[in-house]
């Protein structure tokens, strides 16, 4: 049990003295976010990784995790107890050359939500009831701007970011009352390993993270880290909303 964050709130949580779990940690968002959050004094940070052995940075510590496995991160969630601040930032991805018509794509689908939309569900299933027993604290989705359009080229993962958007929705309205603030943060693409080979413009994912918390602590519910996010969503009830005419 760690202490009741929630109740020393003034806006929103605040991350010095929080108990952070990050899943998929070791690299690209995940591992900005791990060292934000160390940044800024939280007072644990765990990982969730695939591979603890070959996870080594001081302060932030390594639990074993596959969020495809319901046993998994039930031992994560039993190691972790002391939890009160979840991220859920695992994602993946499958590219389709050959676009929606693709025979691959329904099978590509049922990969790629397993982890992106089932893999949040078990995750956050397993993981609130830590952070409700410890007096309440957040849960931040990482979900991006393709919540809001598709490309017919990542058409399955579009898919699941507008499914994860949706659920994190419905979590939202359920754990607000009962102390854990909810937050999705879309953001277009970032400079990882996801977006290595597309030749676009990429936010930096240290900047988006420091963006994430400074949003956790003021007590909002959703992040746009970038321009690209915020026209996403502002354009979205207009007649030339970018989801019409995301091909230019
Ligand atoms: N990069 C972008 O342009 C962009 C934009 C908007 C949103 N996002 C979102 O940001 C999040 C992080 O993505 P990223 O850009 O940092 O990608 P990344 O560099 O490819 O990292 C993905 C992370 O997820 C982990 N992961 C994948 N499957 C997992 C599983 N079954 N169990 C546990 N961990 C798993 C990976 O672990 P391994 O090292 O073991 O593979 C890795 O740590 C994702 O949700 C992504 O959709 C990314």
């Amino acid at each position: 049990m760690s202490a009741p964050v929630a109740l020393n709130r003034e806006n929103g949580m605040q991350v010095e003295g929080s108990v952070a779990f990050v899943t998929g940690g070791n690299r690209g968002f995940g591992l900005a976010m791990a060292e934000e959050l160390r940044a800024r004094k939280a007072s644990k940070v765990y990982v969730g990784v695939r591979d603890p052995e070959a996870f080594d940075h001081p302060g932030i510590t390594a639990v074993d995790l596959d969020v495809t496995s319901p046993t998994s991160v039930a031992a994560a969630a039993r190691q972790c107890d002391d939890v009160t601040l979840l991220v859920n930032n695992a994602g993946t991805g499958s590219a389709h050359p050959k676009g929606t018509l693709d025979p691959d794509l329904i099978s590509s689908a049922e990969r790629v939500f397993d982890v992106n939309v089932y893999g949040v569900i078990r995750t956050t299933q397993a993981l609130a009831p830590v952070i409700l027993d410890n007096g309440g604290g957040a849960i931040v989705n990482v979900v991006s701007d393709e919540a809001w359009y598709a490309l017919p080229v990542l058409a399955p993962y579009s898919m699941s970011k507008a499914a994860v958007w949706n659920f994190t929705n419905a979590l939202r309205t359920d754990l607000r009352p009962r102390g854990v603030d909810v937050l999705s943060l879309h953001v277009g693409f970032m400079d990882t390993d996801l977006s290595r080979d597309l030749d676009v413009p990429k936010a930096d994912p240290g900047e988006v993270a420091a963006t994430t918390l400074d949003r956790l602590e003021q007590g909002a519910e959703e992040v746009l880290a970038d321009e690209k996010s915020r026209r996403v969503k502002r354009t979205l009830s207009t007649d030339d909303g970018y989801y019409l005419h995301p091909d230019g």
